[in-house]
């Protein structure tokens, strides 16, 4: 069986009675159920006395598709903020440092944790298990002014920015940008090998990348979807069938930031995660659809298209769908040092 069960984590079982480190440790088992790019989850954590740190595992790196780290950054972001909304759930005053100096080969973020604050039961704490990648194709509805507002208000970095695209035309324009993008990537055999290397059947011992049934194929065809992948030019399907993913989305997104470094990333992902949450705690789905944003030229036209002066980092739809299912997590063993 493909191992989900770390989705199975319950809050009951925090250990209150337990030392501080093992308390910290828990945590992480909600860190773990952040994205990552192709299910990669290049990531590693530690934990000594008040402190957490989260640390880049560059092996689990994407070397066509993200040859500078910029996605790899974005999805420890992701978990950073998971650990984040879990330590305030279970009472814990946190401070991060991002990329601490003087530590060689560092982590990419360090998290002090100090006991003793006021419970507080942030609702998307709650939504950790339950926020999914949902590529299914969403219905018509769009989505209420009232919770477009409450997304936009989730954003607490001043260097990053949010646009909600909704109008018919723009949206369309922004579709063509993904479209252009598929065509270079499935086009090219690098980047088709690298993500066969991530393609996963639907049945075995399964703990990392993209199992079959993330793209609604069943389990007989998931057994050679790497092998097709591999072999095949598949551009000109996958981009009639994002055409209609992107015409049956109310809204596209985009995060934009300032800067473009690591420690904008690890925000952008931190970012991100947070409105992943929020959208699950309201009732929307959503699925990165961050083809354009990783080639730069057409990560430019596409600021330009929304008349940005920032760099775009993650572009997601959103909408209504039937919920999607988890999948594989590695254990937590496998990522503490
Ligand atoms: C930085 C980043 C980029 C991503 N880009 C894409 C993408 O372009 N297309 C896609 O289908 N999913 C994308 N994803 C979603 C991941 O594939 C997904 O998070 C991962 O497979 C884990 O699945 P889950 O989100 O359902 O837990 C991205 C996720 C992250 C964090």
């Amino acid at each position: 069986m493909v191992h989900l069960a770390p989705w199975n984590v319950a809050e009951s079982n925090f250990p209150h009675e337990s030392e501080l480190e093992q308390q910290l440790t828990f945590l992480l088992k909600y860190a773990i159920l952040a994205p990552s790019s192709h299910n990669s989850q290049p990531w590693k954590f530690s934990v000594e006395s008040n402190d957490l740190a989260i640390f880049p595992d560059f092996s689990r790196s994407l070397p066509v598709v993200d040859p500078y780290h910029r996605e790899l950054f974005i999805s420890l972001g992701c978990a950073l903020e998971n650990l984040l909304v879990a330590a305030d759930h279970f009472g814990f005053k946190t401070a991060v440092d991002y990329l601490p100096e003087g530590e060689e080969a560092g982590p990419a973020a360090r998290v002090s944790c100090k006991p003793g604050k006021e419970p507080f039961s942030r609702s998307l704490f709650h939504s950790i298990p339950r926020r999914h990648t949902n590529r299914l194709r969403y219905g018509p509805i769009s989505i209420e002014k009232e919770l477009l507002d409450q997304l936009i208000d989730c954003r607490r970095e001043n260097d990053l920015m949010l646009e909600i695209v909704v109008g018919q035309e723009l949206k369309s324009q922004v579709g063509e940008l993904i479209i252009q993008a598929d065509q270079k990537q499935f086009s090219n055999k690098g980047f088709r090998e690298e993500l066969a290397e991530w393609l996963r059947p639907n049945i075995g011992k399964v703990v990392d990348g993209l199992p079959g049934y993330t793209q609604g194929v069943s389990t007989l065809p998931s057994l050679f979807s790497s092998m097709f992948v591999r072999g095949l030019n598949i551009a000109k399907g996958q981009m009639n069938k994002d055409r209609k993913l992107v015409d049956n989305s109310p809204a596209l997104t985009v995060i934009f930031s300032k800067e473009n470094d690591t420690e904008s990333w690890l925000k952008v992902g931190q970012f991100y995660e947070r409105l992943a949450l929020l959208a699950t705690n309201i009732g929307i789905v959503q699925a990165p659809m961050n083809q354009p944003v990783e080639i730069p030229e057409l990560a430019d036209e596409l600021a330009d298209l929304l008349g940005r002066k920032g760099r775009p980092q993650m572009l997601f739809r959103m909408g209504h769908a039937k919920p999607a299912q988890p999948i594989p997590r590695r254990p937590l063993e496998e990522v503490l040092i």
